[in-house]
């Protein structure tokens, strides 16, 4: 598995992988927004024998740098992909300088929270009906200071 900051030059192939991950209901993001913040934001890819496999996409223009997408192509999942991404990440954002590191998880993305949890992120708060379907979300943080990564 490579790690490696994508260019704009992946676009087309991060919006194919976005809309298998994302359904439109999902609010997918558009060519423009994925060009947009491989120009201005942390966005890391994780290839396999040359296929794009996952991606994380972090909001960096900002006191405390957030998480604003994660996915790994179904066919991947479970080799251990978002969490060297998150970690690769994480490392990143220390180094830039940010203190903290946070973002909101679905409560019923049980996957998704173990990962962050096992990741050193602890829940701040709930955040009731954050979720168009009224679903609730953890904001979950990370501080540099305190945490192992
Ligand atoms: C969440 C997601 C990114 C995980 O990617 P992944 O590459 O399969 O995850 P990893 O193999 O790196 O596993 C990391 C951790 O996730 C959790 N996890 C992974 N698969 C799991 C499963 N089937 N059941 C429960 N926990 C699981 C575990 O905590 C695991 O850590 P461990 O291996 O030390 O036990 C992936 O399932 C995905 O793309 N889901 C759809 C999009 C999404 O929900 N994104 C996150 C919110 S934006």
């Amino acid at each position: 598995m490579k790690l490696r900051e994508a260019k704009t030059s992946d676009v087309n192939a991060l919006y194919g992988l976005e809309r298998e991950l994302f359904c439109s209901k999902n609010y997918p993001l558009s060519k423009g927004s994925l060009y947009y913040h491989a120009k201005n934001s942390l966005v890391l890819l994780s290839e396999v024998e040359g296929t794009l496999a996952g991606y994380i996409l972090i909001l960096t223009k900002r006191k405390d740098a957030k998480l604003y997408s994660l996915g790994v192509k179904d066919s991947f999942r479970g080799r251990g992909i978002s969490k060297a991404l998150l970690q690769q990440a994480s490392k990143n954002l220390k180094d830039l300088g940010f203190q903290k590191f946070i973002l909101e998880v679905r409560v019923d993305n049980i996957v998704a929270f173990s990962l962050y949890e096992k990741n050193g992120f602890k829940v701040a708060k709930k955040l009731k009906a954050f979720y168009k379907d009224g679903c609730d979300a953890y904001l979950m943080e990370l501080n540099y200071g305190s945490e192992k990564l």
